[in-house]
């Protein structure tokens, strides 16, 4: 059949919905509602509104009434507090505009919504000055103008520096143009595209997807943070990690024995190497079925018993594909529960993965969810398991493409893989996330999947796959943390030195220095290459890896502090350049775009192995201090600063409160007890919110927290405001160290719950 495109068309009829406005289409319909003064949905379809779904978005329901202002001409206007909707009507074309008449984001005129057979797009105007970030697991480079993606979850082991598509789907992107910000999260968990200026002729930017409706947010808040705030509100955040899970975890495929993981244990306490975690790839499994062991385990609950006398907790991996085999218990109970995907006419649909032959758990149905959560218990948590890593959901399966005929749901909720392979990682972590918090019984579980769509960070942390040991690989994985944080998920990171390739010693150093300023610090590596525990590159590298490790548990007061942030607003805490300097072109330039924030006030410049200098950027007013050695640099320009192995180029903005802590084992060690609040000279007031609470439990929700604002007055004074909350801080001394002063003595103080007055000795 010679197809052509279809137009929306005109707009018919208008009548006025609840939350807000219901527009007949001469070839379909529209729905435009509010969910805040600065958040609207969209949404085109062929057919009327009769049913609504989202995989990421918890409360559909409108909660603000969109105003239906008096019409211009044909053009039909409403508004919020803080938007102005105009609708043209001949034909269909949608442009938003702030209550400053100021034009954030119009639907293209020759284009607007159209469809070619099922597939659906949205051709918005492109302004010149117009730049793109987002989507987040994306390569390339972090202004997506001129560029095309698409959203389809793909098993991609030692992907191109810039192969589309990766692991995950999270089709939200914000635009900045005119000195002006909006975002649009498009709703929509099929096969999706975004081109963003490229191919046309600098005019248009379109996305679509091959099936379902144009259902889009439309963020209209006046900063990236914002707009991120506003994401987050619709889509979730995330719960604050358990602390154990922020320390370093040592993971490798292939330890495949009680005894060696013990003695990966050991050795890092008898080498004095920080660290937390020991994950356990597949090979802990009986022939790689889920929620078994394998002999080789004779006393798991011995094992983790020794682990946890040691300061450890352990994370287990667990695919999505269950082995068919007569007698194994998660397999004959998932067929009898009917919680397999599959093929049409209900016979379950057989994917070969490790185990071979293996069903897929249909993570839609509410039932399976409850199903597979409720299997964590007895092999894992029962025995002291509280971490849990989701691999192969995207969904992956030997030779890649499932069919796409699958079938997921039941009735009126069926659906095939088309619909939701995008999906089907959140739906699994969400299943793991929620059964897993059960069985811990108010404990928090730590869960880490590779495949995810919108909303992931209210179950998981995300790491990028199988990338691979270059410098170009460890370059690239900062700009994907950077976009996965600005796409509303915090908690991620990647394998450390690369998971394909034996990593030079230096890059291997270099990739553990960067990894201290990403959220997950996990050292991980294929079954393949050698093995890389931090003890194995010779004495004297081992005492530069001493000092890393030394250094991120150092910081955990900063990066816990960043986390609380993530939770409460969703600002991410790894920031990439553009969220907090929004209108310098440099935030955007190649050259700078790998450095971010890290938390408030801190600059990482990540650079080459083989770079012992580098060019690196300061933005903004004020000056910047090279941490480790105080030296001060003007904001605002570009630096060539030295960058050994030993010293990576990291920066504190001037007026920087950053709270750490003395270097422990690992994170169940109490410390000196005491708290260092490093404090940067600088002329403006800054405020930083301190935040701890027991790491471990739920209780932070019922306010056993403990909290505090700390202020640096340049006038004179640090100010640590009165706590709230009712959790007793674990330091009993604060020590104010001070940087850029001109006595830069260091005060200890007791910590008091009151407000505490701090008179700084400048000024004494
Ligand atoms: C996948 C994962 C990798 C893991 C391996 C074996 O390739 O991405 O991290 O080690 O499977 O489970």
């Amino acid at each position: 059949m010679n197809r052509i495109s279809e137009q929306a068309g005109n707009v018919i009829k208008e009548s006025i919905v609840d939350g807000g406005v219901d527009l007949q289409l001469s070839n379909g319909y529209a729905r435009i509602t509010a969910y805040n003064a600065t958040t609207l949905r969209i949404r085109v379809g062929k057919n009327s509104f009769t049913t609504d779904h989202s995989f990421a978005v918890d409360n559909l329901r409108a909660t603000v009434k969109l105003q239906v202002l008096k019409s211009e001409g044909t053009d039909k206007v409403y508004a919020t507090d803080s938007l102005v909707v105009k609708v043209a009507t001949h034909p269909f074309r949608v442009s938003i505009y702030n209550h400053n008449n100021q034009l954030l984001c119009a639907d293209e005129a020759t284009l607007g919504v159209s469809w070619y057979g099922d597939k659906v797009s949205c051709y918005k105007q492109l302004h010149s000055d117009e730049k793109f970030i987002g989507l987040g697991e994306k390569t390339g480079d972090i202004n997506r103008r001129g560029n095309f993606y698409q959203n389809w979850n793909t098993d991609a082991p030692a992907y191109a520096n810039n192969a589309d598509p990766l692991y995950a789907t999270i089709p939200f992107f914000i635009g900045v143009h005119d000195r002006l910000t909006y975002g649009i999260f498009f709703d929509n968990s099929n096969k999706s595209y975004f081109n963003f200026g490229g191919g046309a002729d600098e005019e248009l930017f379109h996305f679509g997807a091959d099936d379902g409706e144009m259902n889009y947010y439309f963020f209209g808040g006046n900063t990236v943070a914002s707009i991120i705030n506003d994401y987050t509100n619709l889509t979730g955040r995330t719960p604050m990690p358990p602390l154990w899970s922020l320390g370093f975890q040592q993971s490798r495929w292939g330890y495949d024995n009680q005894e060696q993981l013990l003695t990966i244990a050991k050795t890092f306490r008898e080498k004095k190497l920080p660290a937390d975690v020991i994950v356990s790839d597949i090979n802990y499994m009986d022939n790689y079925k889920v929620f078994t062991w394998s002999s080789k385990y004779p006393d798991v609950k011995g094992m983790l018993g020794q682990m946890k006398g040691m300061g450890f907790d352990m994370v287990t991996i667990i695919d999505p594909g269950i082995k068919v085999e007569k007698g194994y218990k998660a397999y004959e109970d998932g067929l009898a529960g009917n919680h397999f995907a599959k093929y049409p006419g209900g016979r379950p649909y057989i994917g070969h993965v490790w185990p071979g032959r293996c069903h897929f758990p249909d993570f839609t149905k509410e039932e399976t969810r409850k199903w597979w959560g409720d299997q964590f218990k007895q092999p894992y948590i029962d025995n002291g398991v509280k971490g849990f890593w989701n691999d192969m959901n995207e969904p992956a399966a030997w030779g890649r493409e499932f069919p796409n005929l699958i079938e997921f749901g039941e009735g009126k909720d069926k659906k095939t893989l088309y619909n939701v392979k995008n999906a089907y990682g959140l739906l699994m972590a969400r299943s793991t996330y929620e059964g897993a918090r059960r069985g811990l019984n108010g404990q928090r579980p730590f869960v880490l999947t590779r495949a995810s769509y919108s909303g992931v960070q209210k179950y998981s942390a995300q790491w990028t796959g199988d990338n691979v040991s270059s410098d170009d690989h460890m370059l690239l994985g900062f700009r994907l943390l950077n976009s996965m944080g600005l796409s509303g998920i915090p908690y991620v990171g990647m394998d450390i030195g690369g998971f394909m390739g034996n990593p030079s010693p230096e890059l291997f150093i270099r990739w553990l220095s960067l990894g201290v300023y990403s959220p997950l610090f996990r050292n991980h590596t294929c079954i393949d290459y050698n093995y890389r525990e931090p003890w194995l590159f010779g004495e004297a590298n081992t005492v530069k890896i001493r000092a890393i490790l030394e250094q991120r548990y150092k910081l955990l007061p900063h990066l816990y502090s960043a986390f609380y942030q993530a939770h409460q607003t969703g600002m991410p805490i790894n920031r990439m350049l553009p969220i907090d300097y929004t209108f310098d072109d440099n935030a955007y330039s190649n050259k700078y775009q790998n450095q971010f924030l890290f938390g408030n006030g801190l600059l990482v410049c990540p650079v080459a192995s083989t770079q012992n200098s580098t060019e690196v950027y300061l933005p903004g007013k004020g000056n910047w201090y090279r941490f480790g050695n105080d030296k001060i640099y003007a904001g605002g320009s570009n630096y060539f600063v030295e960058s050994p192995l030993e010293d990576l180029p990291v920066f504190i903005k001037a007026g920087g409160i950053i709270p750490m802590q003395s270097a422990v084992q690992n994170t169940k060690e109490r410390g000196d007890g005491i708290l260092y609040l490093h404090i940067y000279k600088g002329m403006e007031q800054n405020v930083y919110t301190y935040y701890e609470d027991d790491g471990n439990t739920y209780d932070y929700e019922k306010g056993v927290f403990y909290k505090r604002d700390i202020v640096y007055n340049p006038q004179s004074l640090l100010i640590l405001k009165a706590k709230e909350g009712s959790f007793n801080s674990k330091f009993k001394k604060v020590k104010v160290v001070l940087h850029g002063f001109k006595q830069n003595t260091s005060k200890e103080y007791d910590l008091t719950d009151g407000e505490m007055v701090i008179q700084l000795p400048e000024y004494n």
